[in-house]
């Protein structure tokens, strides 16, 4: 079976996986996140500088504990967009240093793909379709799969304004907790009640688009109650509130798409899959609706190496050509199929 090096550095995780035939093979993870705490918020050119440090010692990392070498590689997959450009030339640029010297081919791969094939590892080959929930700190969509190697991704809505990540990471700021907001919130929601402020569910009005998303009017809510506030902040009551609000909007959202589209499996990941009260009520939900969830372990929701490597995995088993060498980094690349598109290498 092919052995698929892959890597991902589009924001500020250094990530190296190695997978063959949707095994997990082995590992490797390096995080800028303690440069960037003190600005709020991921610094591109400090992520860049950060890949550049600690792209090779991850490669040698995730092959140690792999038990593999460089000439067991046989494909080398590295995101290539979207995200930070200057963070995705660093891994790119690797990646196709080592797809060169190794004599293999190159798939330059789109990085939500990633998070939707991470999920083979967990739980095995996807259904012919689903429905996936994409939420991460840049993204938010809700998609239809096919074959995720060969299939067009089809949008049945997206976020009109901020990503769900990104109203983790707001809303955090405003409370006073630590960069990144997600994993603050959900920690402090723990000691919260999710009822003591009703905060508003955007876009769940009749009328409105019943796959689209909005968190920035949800996020000025927060902001607008914490304003209006006298003494100290409840800030437990305020994180599972506006936690309780989220997880509402998008699991009824992810669940009335598979049931208009006839799906009976919802693939939940990105980042915000990581959140514990997004899982337990999108659970709760599809269980009810006789629905199929798969959601990755937490680890793997966030950014990692081996969702690019499930990706390469899925595309070299299923024979589609790799990318051309002078492909180029694609910075806002909209998520329409698992490769790059005008990345195919001719002939
Ligand atoms: O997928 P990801 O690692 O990176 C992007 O592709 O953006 O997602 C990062 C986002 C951040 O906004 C972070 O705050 C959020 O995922 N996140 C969480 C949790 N863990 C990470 N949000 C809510 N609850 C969590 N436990
Ligand atoms: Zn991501």
């Amino acid at each position: 079976m092919p052995v698929v090096l892959g890597i991902e550095t589009s924001c500020d995780e250094t990530g190296v996986g190695i997978v063959a035939d949707g095994v997990l093979l082995g590992d490797a993870l390096a995080t800028s996140m303690d440069e960037h705490a003190r600005f709020g918020g991921v610094v591109p050119e400090i992520a860049a500088r950060a890949h550049l440090h600690a792209i090779t010692p991850m490669v040698r990392h995730a092959l140690d504990r792999a038990g593999l070498g460089f000439a067991d590689i046989d494909a080398v997959a590295a995101t290539a967009g979207p995200g930070l450009a200057t963070a995705v030339q660093v891994g790119l640029a690797a990646g196709k240093a080592y797809a060169l010297t190794l004599g293999v081919p190159l798939y330059g791969v789109h990085h939500l793909a990633g998070h939707a094939a991470v999920d083979v590892l967990d739980h095995g080959p996807l259904p012919a379709r689903s429905v996936a929930l994409i939420v991460s700190g840049g993204h938010t969509s809700l998609l239809l799969l096919g074959d995720l190697a060969r299939d067009p991704v089809v949008h049945l809505g997206d976020t009109a304004d901020d990503a769900a990540g990104e109203a983790f990471d707001k809303v955090a700021r405003l409370l006073g907790l630590p960069y990144p907001g997600g994993p603050a919130i959900d920690a402090a929601a723990r000691h919260g009640d999710p009822t003591a402020i009703a905060f508003p569910r955007p876009m769940t009005a009749p009328g409105d688009l019943p796959y689209r998303f909005s968190f920035s009017g949800l996020k000025t809510a927060v902001a607008r109650w914490t304003e209006r506030h006298h003494g100290p902040l409840p800030v437990a009551d305020i994180a599972a509130s506006f936690q309780e609000a989220v997880a509402d909007t998008l699991t009824r959202k992810a669940v009335a798409a598979c049931r208009g589209h006839d799906i009976d499996t919802l693939l939940l990941v990105g980042g915000v899959a990581a959140n514990s009260r997004v899982r337990a009520l999108a659970q709760q939900r599809c269980h009810a609706a006789g629905i199929t969830l798969r959601v990755p372990a937490p680890r793997l929701c966030t950014d990692n190496g081996a969702m690019i490597a499930a990706v390469g995995d899925l595309l070299v088993r299923a024979g589609v050509g790799p990318s051309a060498l002078t492909l180029g980094a694609d910075p806002n690349a909209v998520l329409t199929r698992a490769t790059i598109p005008g990345a195919a290498l001719q002939g």
